[in-house]
């Protein structure tokens, strides 16, 4: 058992958008990845999924319901700081994504089994994430 370094394991890869695995948590896993630009459209039907916002600021699309407050051309955006986290719930549809060319670093809290781009098969679909 060792204490692990958040920043020290970001140093270890450059890659957008592909995840890496500091840690296993029953069937649970940490994973770190580095979001540049926007992802793609999906969901996870049995997973949720934790995102917390180790640096930058994640934007996290949604599908908006009609006339939904805060809502623009139907999706609804929630920001999340640093320092802060948001749970998407399984089933629910979501984007992340980032602004004005930033790399945002996130940690990620999810089961082992949960597919990195849920129902969607995309080029940049990762099926084994490295682990550091
Ligand atoms: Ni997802």
């Amino acid at each position: 058992m060792k204490a692990i370094n958040i920043k020290e394991k970001f140093s270890k890869f450059h890659k957008n958008w592909h995840p890496h695995q500091i840690a296993v948590v029953d069937d649970m896993q940490v994973i770190l990845a580095k979001l540049k630009g926007e992802f793609v459209w999906h969901s996870h039907d049995n997973e949720d999924e934790l995102f917390q916002v180790i640096k930058g600021t994640l934007h996290m699309q949604f599908r908006a319901s009609t006339g939904e407050t805060g809502s623009e051309g139907g999706i609804r955006t929630e920001i999340v700081n640093e320092g802060e986290f948001i749970v998407v719930p399984k089933g629910v549809e979501h984007n992340p994504c980032t602004k004005n060319d930033e790399e945002v670093h996130v940690l990620l809290f999810e089961k082992l089994c949960t597919a990195h781009t849920g129902n969607v098969k995309h080029e940049r679909t990762q099926t084994e994430y490295p682990k550091i």
